[in-house]
């Protein structure tokens, strides 16, 4: 697959064949993806990747908090929120687009839970990442840890292996930080689920729409 290619054929997976990724693969990815560019070349990201028994835990202790009904405490305002206009509809048009491929109606809501509840579940998936970054730092340099991670999707696409970004994950970071390795100071912007893709499942036949060239770019000669 050539870069075009990946990009075009690349979507979000949730629902993952159980058996893990080789930690070499896992591991070359990111070697690739660290020579993603960032403002003044600071690289202020960081990945922790959460594997096998300690992946499993952690999705105990997370739904724990979320069973008791803790509210989510991310340490970055999260990217959904206070959406207006446009981007509002978007968004409305993102969660009815994925309730419809399942075949949940809009108004039931526990069906819309016990799906949102699968982000924590990791929909399925043998590993989890967690990229952060520090703490003092602001949106400039998200865009730095954006670009790296569209590099780990991009490279992880081209080698047959699914993913989602989830910033569901940045919700509970509590969890995170007693069973992954982050960094101290960092606060995580993002997770992301990967692994094989599990074949004929109905949550990997959602399909989101772009808006036209025209409506995200302008050209002035
Ligand atoms: C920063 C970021 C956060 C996201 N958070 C979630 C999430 O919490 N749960 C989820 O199921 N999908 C999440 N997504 C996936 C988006 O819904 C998905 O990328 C978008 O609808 C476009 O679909 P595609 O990735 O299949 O092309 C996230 C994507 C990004 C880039």
């Amino acid at each position: 697959m050539n870069v075009t290619e990946t990009i075009r054929q690349r979507y979000s997976v949730r629902g993952f064949r159980p058996d893990p990724v080789p930690e070499s693969i896992i591991r070359e990815v990111i070697d690739v993806a660290r020579l993603a560019p960032s403002a003044s070349n600071t690289q202020p990201w960081h990945v922790a990747v959460v594997s096998g028994e300690a992946r499993r835990r952690l999705q105990a202790a997370i739904l724990e908090e979320i069973d008791a009904g803790k509210a989510p405490y991310p340490g970055f305002p999260p990217g959904g929120a206070g959406l207006q206009g446009d981007y509002k509809r978007r968004q409305y048009a993102c969660a009815f687009g994925y309730y419809g491929t399942m075949g949940i109606a809009r108004d039931d809501l526990d069906a819309r839970r016990v799906l949102g509840r699968k982000n924590w579940e990791f929909f399925g998936a043998p590993h989890a990442a967690f990229l952060s970054m520090p703490g003092t730092m602001n949106r400039g340099n998200a865009l730095d840890v954006g670009i790296f991670m569209q590099s780990i999707m991009l490279l992880f696409a081209e080698r047959g292996i699914g993913c989602c970004p989830q910033g569901a994950l940045a919700h509970y970071p509590d969890p995170v930080r007693a069973v992954a390795s982050i960094p101290e100071g960092n606060v995580i912007l993002c997770g992301l689920s990967f692994g094989y893709e599990a074949p004929g499942e109905r949550i990997n036949q959602v399909r989101m729409p772009r808006e036209a060239l025209d409506t995200v770019a302008s050209f002035v000669s």
